[in-house]
């Protein structure tokens, strides 16, 4: 497929933002598995350590040196809406907090930029593998120099697929576990590893054929939607319809399983 002249806006944002995600992520690294304070969010099981909140706030820091006009959505609640710009940052500054937290090794970065309310650019960096994912509307999605493409697979039955559980399974009837049941019946292979920016990546790049789940937010899926797009995966809601950059409901294949797959899937349970 040819690639789209590069936009300099876009490359000027997607600059930016690998070198944001390179210094949090290297702070990440730094503190994998030294002491650091864990507080609770929205439920006991919902975790923030003190290295999310110090990698937002360079984060945002950054941003607003180089580009004061943008408007910055950030999980941790630094930043701020800005009318003036048409860019917008949305900020995961660590996907994967109980993972951290457990020393679990899997936790990333995640970046993505709307331009005129379009997903323009993405970047997810993991540091302790040092793999960063990237993507600029129109120019392909990269894990550095090779060209990420999803798979060809055509039967869930050869499918690894990936989901996730929101913080609110303790309580909540939606808590995805009959769809859950259900790929776990027909599927080869499933995993719950714990960072939808992560497996988002992962259907780009062909590791995983699949990934769906519940009740996500704007900052977990907004760098990885374009990533799983420009590497030719399809997104939806749980009904088909288009995806919601909302998170609420996520639907990533490679195309070919994408009925299969939504044909397991059981809204509101
Ligand atoms: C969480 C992770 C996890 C997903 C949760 C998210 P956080 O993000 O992406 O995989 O299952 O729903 O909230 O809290 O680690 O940034
Ligand atoms: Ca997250
Ligand atoms: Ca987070």
């Amino acid at each position: 497929m040819a690639l789209a002249p590069k936009d300099p806006l876009n490359t000027e944002l997607l600059d930016l933002a690998r070198d944001l995600a390179q210094s949090a992520g290297n702070l990440q690294r730094a503190r994998y598995e030294t002491g650091f304070r864990i507080d609770t969010k929205s439920a006991a099981i919902d975790l923030v350590t003190e290295v999310d909140q110090a990698c937002e706030a360079m984060i945002v820091d950054g941003i607003q040196a180089a580009r004061p006009d943008d408007a910055i959505l950030a999980e941790e609640g630094h930043g701020g809406d800005n009318e003036v710009s048409q860019v917008r940052w949305i900020i995961d500054p660590l996907d994967g907090t109980t993972n951290f937290a457990h020393g679990f090794p899997r936790f990333c970065v995640s970046i993505g930029i709307e331009v005129a309310g379009l997903r323009s650019v993405g970047v997810v960096y993991d540091p302790l593998l040092d793999e960063r994912f990237e993507a600029t509307l129109g120019e392909g999605a990269w894990l550095g120099p090779r060209r990420l493409q999803v798979t060809e697979e055509t039967e869930l039955g050869r499918a690894l697929v990936a989901t996730g559980f929101a913080y609110d399974v303790h309580n909540s009837e939606n808590d995805n576990l009959a769809s859950f049941r259900n790929v776990v019946k027909t599927a080869r292979g499933i995993r719950r590893d714990g960072s939808a920016a992560l497996d988002l990546c992962y259907v780009a790049a062909g590791r995983l054929d699949a990934y769906w789940e519940l009740k996500l937010h704007p900052w977990d899926v907004a760098a990885g939607f374009l990533i799983v797009e420009e590497a030719g995966g399809r997104l939806a809601d749980f009904t088909g319809g288009p995806a919601d950059r909302s998170g609420r409901e996520v639907v990533a294949t490679n195309g070919p399983l994408h009925s299969q797959l939504l044909g397991q899937l059981e809204p509101g349970a």
